[in-house]
């Protein structure tokens, strides 16, 4: 039911509205004559406490503040996929060609999905057949790669009394599904759902199944799972945007959306140049044809920052629903969080830590809750999976501050960025000493089985030389390298070539920006090979001066440019000639 107030009071994005009896939390509200977007987040009495999500300059106490009635709520359907929007799913793409700028005109009225395509939709059931919510009924092929399923409304069983394919726009009647009472439903292409709360699925499976990232250092050091949660911390210029856009870019999933939240403009300029140039290794297609886009950057308004974690993450539900593996990124939480304690503070709450309000961990909990592998509604039962991944920026890179310390007691997966590391231009700068997988035991068993039986033996060791190496770099500091024994210099070699050919990693290098798992389990072999060869011909007497100088090594450092089709046999031309250099010096060393 619609309901009209006005202004009270008007304290920079947040607008109190009397006269608000019949309105509802999370109701969608128009403020002034202008009409601009709001949202009810506090209700007392017949008091309602706005967020608006436009500019509220020249606002003023008496205007009229109309509630519609409804929460906010995103529109799901065809058309989603290579969308802009911004926070609350307006679509900038349009309005970006128009006027270059990412500034919408206030209080526009813009449909999310466009009303004018025509999508051809093709029934997978039969009128007759008995339906309950999240039942597949059809399909509309979407874009090259994605064909997006018709699913019946959550709340909707009954029997389909009317179907029929054929070319429709979004809010044409598809099919009718009659209920037990006889209340005949119209289905349209298109469904809303209220972004605030998560949508409903019948089970939760154990996330045991890697999200395959083509980044060698997650992959095989600190793996994600499909459905799993992680968090990347680092201080400003560590590579947390780098890691976001790789792994939009290269990540299995079949759906991608990325959030950019309170980040500069142009980084979402760079998403929107490159990614439609860039083909998904999989498919051979662009990018942009699985991938949806949600910019509401630090020039656009603060509070519609607060809502686009939740338009974001109820689109990627939603095709998780039809089966989907899909991937969220938000770059940053932080700057999301910063959004909501400006609310916070305009709300005069009392504020706990740095002015976060008390209940951040909790709204940092029920996003990060979302995710997931799940049973779908249905009578299939489809399994999908929504993978979410955030960028934390504390200032300073000080992850005892309150936003990073609620993330890390919710993720699984702990991306420690390190500016040290960015410093010295090893990147990603993943610091493998700091950062952690909780994924990591389930997911070595899955590369076991489907790719390599001796991966997490591998695995395994090279985390292990990583530790060798810290704590001797230890002793190193204390009493110089020639204190070393020729076995412990050669194992400080062993961890330099995996931090040097294995970790590091050129995002911006056409081949070496995505590794195959087949690829990060040969080069993981390789260094390896070198170090247990090494060391035997170590053994035999043979100089370690001369061992660390070998023309084979560099061969092993380029291992990483080598074309995917050409792993295999460059791989094993490598070992054949680590093989004959080290029994050349072993040769060379019996001629004396
Ligand atoms: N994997 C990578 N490969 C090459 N360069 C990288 C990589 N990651 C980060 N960089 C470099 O570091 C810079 C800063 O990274 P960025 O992701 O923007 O940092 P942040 O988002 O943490 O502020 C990038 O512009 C790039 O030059
Ligand atoms: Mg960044």
């Amino acid at each position: 039911m619609s309901s009209i107030g006005q202004i009270k009071k008007v304290a920079g994005p947040l607008v109190i509205a009397t006269g608000m009896g019949d309105a509802n939390m999370s109701d969608v509200v128009r403020v002034s004559d202008e009409r601009l977007i709001g949202e009810i987040i506090e209700m007392h009495g017949d008091e309602a406490s706005v967020q608006v999500y436009e500019e509220t300059s020249g606002l003023k106490p008496g205007q009229p503040v109309e509630s519609i009635g409804s929460p906010m709520s995103v529109e799901l359907g065809p058309g989603l996929i290579k969308s802009i929007y911004d926070g609350i799913q307006r679509p900038l793409a349009k309005i970006l060609e128009a006027t270059g700028t990412n500034l919408l005109p206030r209080g526009v009225e813009v449909d999310s999905l466009d009303r004018d395509a025509v999508w051809t939709f093709e029934p997978t059931v039969e009128a007759g057949t008995k339906v309950v919510e999240g039942d597949i009924i059809g399909t509309v092929q979407e874009t090259e790669v994605v064909v997006q399923k018709i699913m019946v409304p959550v709340g909707i069983n009954g029997e389909l009394t009317s179907i029929k394919g054929g070319d429709y726009t979004v809010t044409d009647v598809i099919a009718q599904v009659t209920d037990d009472n006889g209340t005949v439903h119209d289905l349209t292409l298109m469904q809303k759902w209220p972004v605030r709360r998560g949508r409903p699925y019948k089970e939760k499976l154990n996330p045991d199944v890697p999200l395959k990232s083509g980044q060698r250092v997650i992959d095989a050091l600190f793996p994600i799972a499909k459905g799993g949660v992680a968090a990347i911390p680092g201080p400003f210029g560590s590579g947390k945007t780098v890691v976001q856009h790789q792994l939009a870019k290269w990540a299995d999933a079949d759906i991608v959306v990325y959030i950019g939240c309170g980040e500069r403009g142009n980084e979402m300029t760079d998403v929107l140049n490159e990614f439609p140039e860039l083909l998904d290794p999989k498919s051979g297609k662009s990018l942009m044809e699985r991938t949806i886009l949600i910019a509401n950057t630090s020039d656009m308004p603060v509070a519609a920052r607060e809502a686009s974690i939740y338009t974001g993450i109820t689109i990627a539900e939603y095709f998780r629903d039809m089966g989907y593996s899909v991937a969220l990124m938000a770059d940053s939480t932080s700057r999301w969080a910063e959004a909501l304690r400006e609310m916070s503070g305009r709300l005069e709450e009392m504020p706990g830590e740095e002015g976060y309000p008390a209940y951040l961990g909790s709204r940092l909990a029920s996003f990060y809750e979302r995710a997931g592998r799940v049973i779908s509604l249905g009578s299939e039962g489809r399994e999908g999976a929504l993978s979410v991944i955030g960028a934390v920026s504390p200032a300073g890179g000080d992850i005892s501050e309150p936003v990073t310390q609620a993330t890390l007691r919710i993720v699984k997966v702990f991306w420690s960025l390190d500016s040290s590391l960015a410093y010295a231009r090893h990147f990603p700068a993943i610091n493998w000493l700091t950062s952690y997988s909780l994924y990591q035991d389930d997911i070595v068993k899955w590369f076991n089985q489907n790719v390599d039986e001796d991966w997490g033996m591998l695995r395994g060791r090279m985390m292990s030389l990583l530790q060798d190496e810290a704590e001797l770099d230890e002793i190193v500091k204390l009493v110089g390298m020639d204190a070393l024994s020729a076995g412990d210099r050669l194992k400080l070699e062993a961890a330099r070539s995996i931090r040097e050919d294995y970790l590091h990693q050129d995002a911006f290098h056409e081949i070496d920006t995505y590794s195959s798992s087949e690829k990060e389990v040969l080069l993981m072999r390789l260094i390896l090979s070198f170090y247990d060869k090494a060391l035997d011909t170590l053994n035999e007497g043979v100089s370690i001066e001369k061992i660390v100088n070998m023309p084979v090594r560099e061969e092993i450092g380029r291992f990483k440019y080598i074309h995917e089709n050409d792993i295999e046999a460059e791989a094993k031309r490598i070992d054949d000639e680590l093989k004959s250099e080290l029994s050349k010096l072993i040769e060379e060393k019996e001629e004396f």
